[in-house]
């Protein structure tokens, strides 16, 4: 075992880690974090994405200890306890841009990632930014219609390139 020192949605912590053990065991096991799904364990469907230092990883393929001392955030992390939804998870309700849900947290935490980066982003940059993203049900056009109206609602609110979706260093920086 491993000792590692990460920091998930703001929290510290500190654990002993297989080496071998994926951030996506980690955070669903050992820190109970349900919020990230398991889809294919093998890099392709995103259903597992979350954020490492604010960029977008697949967590089934990101070993645990890799993330020492470094910032994740993940599905959780957008919306904290007691805090409103998030413009995107507001967004793909409004818009209908989930049905089974499955790939959703994949979803909105890559697409907080995309609109950090690109926060005025054309719906192919969406599409773009989304390839990694695998969906089952939806036809994606009610995803991309729903990051689209994420992104217009974040610049309206002044909160274009969302600090949420940041890494702590970089929100310090803000
Ligand atoms: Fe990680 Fe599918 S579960 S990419
Ligand atoms: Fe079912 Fe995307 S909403 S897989």
């Amino acid at each position: 075992m491993q000792p590692v020192r990460i920091s998930v949605n703001g929290k510290q912590h500190e654990l002993l880690v297989d080496p071998l053990a994926s951030l996506l065991h980690v955070l669903r096991d050992g820190l109970h974090l349900s919020g990230t799904k398991e889809g294919c364990g093998t890099g392709y469907c995103g259903a597992c994405t979350v954020l490492v230092d604010g960029n977008a990883v697949n967590a089934c393929l990101y070993f645990a200890v890799d993330a020492d001392q470094r910032e994740v955030t993940t599905i959780e992390g957008l919306a904290p306890d007691g805090a409103a939804l998030h413009p995107l998870q507001a967004a793909f309700v409004a818009c209908n841009g989930l049905q089974c849900g499955y790939c959703t947290p994949g979803m909105i935490v890559s697409a907080a990632a995309l609109l950090a980066e690109d926060p005025s982003p054309s719906a192919e940059a969406v599409r773009h930014g989304l390839a990694g993203n695998i969906c089952r049900c939806t036809g994606y056009q009610p995803i991309v219609e729903a990051v689209l109206s994420a992104a217009e609602q974040l610049r309206a609110e002044g909160r274009a390139g969302d600090a949420a979706a940041r890494p702590a260093r970089l929100r310090a920086r803000a």
